[in-house]
């Protein structure tokens, strides 16, 4: 394929990409915007392999292959709840990417380039390698903590921002022994000291984030696996590859400054680690009678309520009861029932996970709201189901100082009529925080599987 061509593929490739964004960004037009995404997916691969970078057909097909079969067999395997993990894993991918290119880049015996542009090939390589590794261990740690195989609690060294600092210093120190070095042919050195100072750095970064301040991480690893797959583009001179990495860095940035917002935490607080760790009290014990509820009565309440609201949290994910959730609207608003949906922006574990499973059940996006726009209403609701929600429901949030989450905008659903919580126990949520709505006095628990709890609830109010 001619340079031209290649050219022309890319710029139409940039365009899709960016439609493609701008499609993900309202409900309505998702499926649209991932059409866009593949379509300029399949249009830069098939650019790369004809374009005169590659000169091994056979290994690229084979790669394709092999990449591809694990890549569906991935996506096939995993559960809706996995999700956020498998994101996590292939965040780590792209780090790994990076470092491994900037290596091969490195020791590459066919390199060619003198002066000023060697210097700047090298600094391209330094810091490609360097963001790759912190997004690969972060990136390895994160889907440990999602996954539940590493605790979710923060571990907070003694004078961790001394040390961060102390590990920043370095390695601009060795970046310029290894621009010194590099010279002569030397800096590896140089190079694997930093890789080991940045692996480590992404280690320390994740581990010492608490459980409600990971929806930050998850989105702040996926803007740092896209500067480094634009660095990976620096690095191949692959002027794609650095539009789409500056694309999916620079969405995951203002992703993680809003989910900062929702959160109300401080971007860098975040990344320091151990963000509302420090408080130095202890987080108020919850103490109450609980006082449960059975379906049938759930269903009564539910037949005398005019204005209900809808509140799912992970456990609707866990429970797969966003089918029965949108039978159960259907029913009532036949029955002439306002219902409406309340959704806080890190309920479930990934950025828009309940938007995601009430589109796939067919729900109606224009009874969706966030939690900005419906929590004022909460006054005129006479019933609120809390649908395996938990920390996005908890009121220490706002009146504990002392709670790990607090300073966290939550669902405010006790200021309604009767809240009643669907889930099985008395268990925390993610955070590892006691809640206090599950003792109030307008609060009734349903225990059980949200999915089960809801069935039960949708035959009686059937028969
Ligand atoms: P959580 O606070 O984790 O609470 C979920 C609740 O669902 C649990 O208390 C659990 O109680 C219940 N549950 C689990 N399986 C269930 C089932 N089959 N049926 C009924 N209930 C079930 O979830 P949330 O309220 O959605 O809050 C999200 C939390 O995750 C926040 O702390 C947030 O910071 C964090 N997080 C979010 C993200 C993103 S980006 N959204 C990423 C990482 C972490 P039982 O065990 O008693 O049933």
């Amino acid at each position: 394929m001619s340079q031209g061509l290649v050219t022309m593929s890319y710029i139409a490739a940039t365009i899709l990409f960016i439609l493609s964004l701008s499609g993900l960004s309202h409900q309505e037009t998702a499926r649209r915007g991932n059409l866009y995404g593949m379509l300029g997916m399949a249009i830069a691969i098939v650019a790369t392999i004809m374009s005169d970078a590659v000169n091994s057909y056979v290994v690229i097909i084979l790669a394709l292959l092999i990449g591809g079969a694990i890549g569906s067999q991935a996506a096939k395997m995993v559960e809706m709840t996995q999700m956020p993990e498998l994101v996590a894993i292939m965040h780590s991918l792209v780090g790994m990417a990076a470092v491994l290119v900037g290596y091969a880049n490195f020791i590459d015996p066919a390199a060619t380039l003198t002066g000023v542009e060697k210097s700047i090939h090298e600094v391209e390589i330094y810091l490609g390698i360097l963001i790759g590794a912190v997004t690969f261990s972060g990136s390895v740690i994160a889907f440990g903590k999602l996954s539940g195989r590493i605790s979710g609690s923060p571990v907070l060294l003694p004078g961790r921002h001394w040390l961060n600092l102390g590990l920043l210093v370095a390695s601009i120190w060795l970046c310029l022994q290894f621009l010194e070095s590099a010279e002569t042919g030397g800096g590896t050195w140089a190079l694997i000291l930093m890789t080991i100072i940045a692996l480590a750095f992404g280690v320390h970064m994740v581990m010492a984030i608490g459980g409600a301040d990971m929806p930050v991480v998850v989105s702040m690893l996926n803007s740092y696996s896209g500067w480094a797959a634009a660095a990976t583009g620096f690095m191949l001179s692959n002027d794609l590859l650095i539009v789409t990495g500056a694309l999916v860095g620079s969405s995951g940035a203002i992703l993680s400054y809003i989910m900062c917002r929702a959160m109300n935490r401080h971007f860098l607080s975040v990344i320091a680690g151990g963000f509302g760790t420090e408080s130095g009290g202890e987080a108020a014990v919850v103490e109450g009678e609980v006082s449960p509820i059975e379906p049938t009565e759930t269903a009564n309440l539910l037949l005398d309520a005019r204005n209900i609201m809808i509140i799912p949290g992970y456990g609707m994910a866990v429970a797969q009861a966003q089918h029965t959730v949108n039978e159960l609207t259907k029913l009532l608003r036949d029955k002439g029932k306002n219902v409406r949906f309340a959704i806080h922006p890190v309920a479930g574990r990934m950025p828009g996970h309940m938007n995601v499973l009430l589109a796939e059940a067919k729900v109606p996006y224009d009874i969706v709201y966030e939690m900005d726009e419906i929590n004022d209403d909460f006054p005129n609701v006479d019933v609120s189901i809390v649908i395996g929600a938990n920390d996005i429901v908890n009121p220490s949030a706002l009146d504990d100082p002392n709670s790990p989450i607090a300073g966290m905008p939550v669902i405010e659903c006790w200021k309604g009529g009767t809240t009643i919580v669907l889930k099985r126990s008395m268990a925390s949520g993610y955070a590892g925080v006691g809640n206090p709505l599950f003792v109030m006095d307008n609060t009734r628990m349903l225990f059980g599987d949200a999915n089960d709890s809801l069935q039960e609830v949708l035959k009686i109010l059937k028969s």
